[in-house]
């Protein structure tokens, strides 16, 4: 086959110069046509859309023609053409082919319209459809805008360990990394495992959040972010929740809880309107087979300005909805933690826009959220998004050294594992804010899927572990 350079279909499709030889490579989608003639739709992953492939069968040999089944990987040379179908602005004259790869008849993606819970199920695979292709790029559109959003703000990317001796949370949802043998743990004297044989000496576990690492490096570098794998041991089977999720968590140094809203409010904004401008073709397409409001929607949050409520506020409408005869499965009461139908609620029925609640009873919160003068609330903030609930969790961080001790104590965290957290307080400490937000769950609202397993290509749930 003659050797031209490979164009991606994503360009090919924009070009206008028709009659030039071109090469491009990619799976074939579906064959279609006469005995004379064919139409092979050909995609590159560049793109959602197809270049349509016009091949002569009587210039081609049978036995390369028997290859050319759906799934199949080909190489072909051909002149540019201006299609005569409407949405498509080339397509290709084929006059060479080669076949890179076939396809057994076994491939499980011949026929279009899989389930979601299908494909989860042959996640090694699903890439190759129009639907994942859309989420990916889209998953990769938004990491890329998050890095750009950051970097022209002056802020720095931060490295967070993965594997840490701390729960930042406090809340006990860690995995644990040993190299002990399970079959015969070593003990104390006091009948305890004995870390001191393990691969680090101590207790290790992979992390729950960057934010405590994340402080350190705001109060040296000003600005930071994290963007990285989290993991949690919490045995929530929801379709909001993974045991490996992706976090990026800004902190920065003289942000009270007030600058902090301003700046996880700007950067889904950012964010979103990155989608809108550079992901039209998959959201088109996942708004016209999943979501018909998902454009709107989108559109929608860019404009809105996000309404600012206390958690004492937002408790007062549940409680006034109850009074009406609005049925929640969980009681609604000033200290109880929100669940996901209250915040929908709120979201959804009452202030029918993305809502940041503040204030925040200081028992259901971390121990390192700053303490308001009431006694009672800590400077916490979660951004709640229609659809999803919780997208991001944040605060302003206590750093007056006794009351954090006095909340650590509190919440039993071991001290032997805070020293170095707790220095910061000791070494010209500041006030600093900070949030996390939860990738995939932001891609639940860009993508407007349904599912979280449906984000992030290779998902870990309870009992999924598989790929
Ligand atoms: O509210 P969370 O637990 O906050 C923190 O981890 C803080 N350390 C963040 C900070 O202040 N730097 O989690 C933050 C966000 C949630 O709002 C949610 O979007 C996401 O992380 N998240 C999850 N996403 C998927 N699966 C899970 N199991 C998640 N748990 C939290």
């Amino acid at each position: 086959m003659e050797i031209i350079s490979r164009t991606r279909i994503v360009d090919l499709l924009k070009r206008e110069d028709f009659g030039a030889m071109v090469n491009v490579k990619g799976w074939v989608r579906t064959r279609r046509g006469s005995k004379k003639v064919n139409f092979i739709a050909l995609n590159d992953g560049s793109t959602i859309n197809n270049v349509q492939l016009v091949v002569d069968l009587g210039e081609f040999d049978e036995e390369l023609l028997k290859k050319i089944t759906t799934g199949a990987c080909i190489s072909v040379n051909g002149v540019l053409t201006e299609s005569m179908g409407k949405g498509q602005n080339a397509e290709i004259q084929v006059k060479e082919i080669e076949v890179l790869g076939v396809c057994d008849s076994s491939f499980p993606l011949q026929k279009k319209g899989h389930s979601l819970e299908f494909l989860r199920e042959i996640a090694h695979l699903r890439p190759r459809t129009n639907t994942f292709g859309a989420v990916f790029r889209i998953r990769h559109n938004m990491a890329y805008a998050i890095h750009k959003y950051f970097h022209d703000r002056g802020f720095f990317y931060f490295h967070t360990p993965l594997i840490t001796g701390s729960d930042a949370e406090g809340a006990g949802e860690m995995f644990q990394v040993t190299t002990l043998d399970l079959n015969n743990v070593p003990k104390d004297e006091n009948g305890k495992i004995n870390y001191k044989e393990d691969f680090f000496g101590k207790e290790a576990n992979l992390t729950v959040s960057g934010q405590l690492e994340g402080e350190l490096a705001a109060t040296a570098l000003g600005a930071i972010y994290t963007f990285g794998p989290t993991f949690r041991a919490e045995n929530s089977n929801t379709p909001r929740h993974l045991a490996e999720f992706w976090m990026i968590e800004p902190e920065v140094a003289f942000n009270d809880n007030n600058d902090n809203m301003n700046l996880a409010e700007d950067f889904i904004k950012y964010c979103v309107q990155w989608a809108l401008d550079n992901c039209m073709d998959d959201l088109k397409f996942l708004n016209e087979h999943f979501d018909k409001g998902l454009i709107e929607r989108l559109q929608g949050v860019v404009k809105v300005e996000f309404k600012r409520a206390t958690y004492t506020e937002g408790i007062k409408v549940l409680e006034e909805a109850v009074a009406k005869g609005h049925k929640f499965e969980f009681p609604v009461y000033w200290g109880a933690d929100l669940a996901s139908e209250h915040e929908r609620f709120l979201v959804e029925e009452h202030y029918k826009r993305p809502v940041i609640m503040t204030d925040y009873p200081k028992e259901i919160k971390a121990f390192y959220m700053k303490q308001n003068e009431d006694g009672k609330t800590v400077r916490g903030m979660d951004v709640l998004f229609p659809k999803i609930g919780e997208i991001i969790g944040g605060s302003e961080r206590e750093v007056d050294y006794d009351t954090l001790m006095q909340r650590v104590e509190e919440n039993h965290i071991p001290l032997k594992d805070m020293w170095w957290y707790l220095d910061t307080r000791k070494y010209g400490s500041c006030p600093h804010s900070g949030f996390g937000l939860g990738f995939e769950r932001l891609l639940l609202f860009v993508t407007g899927m349904s599912n979280i397993r449906d984000v992030i290509p290779f998902p870990r749930t309870p009992n999924n572990a598989d790929f």
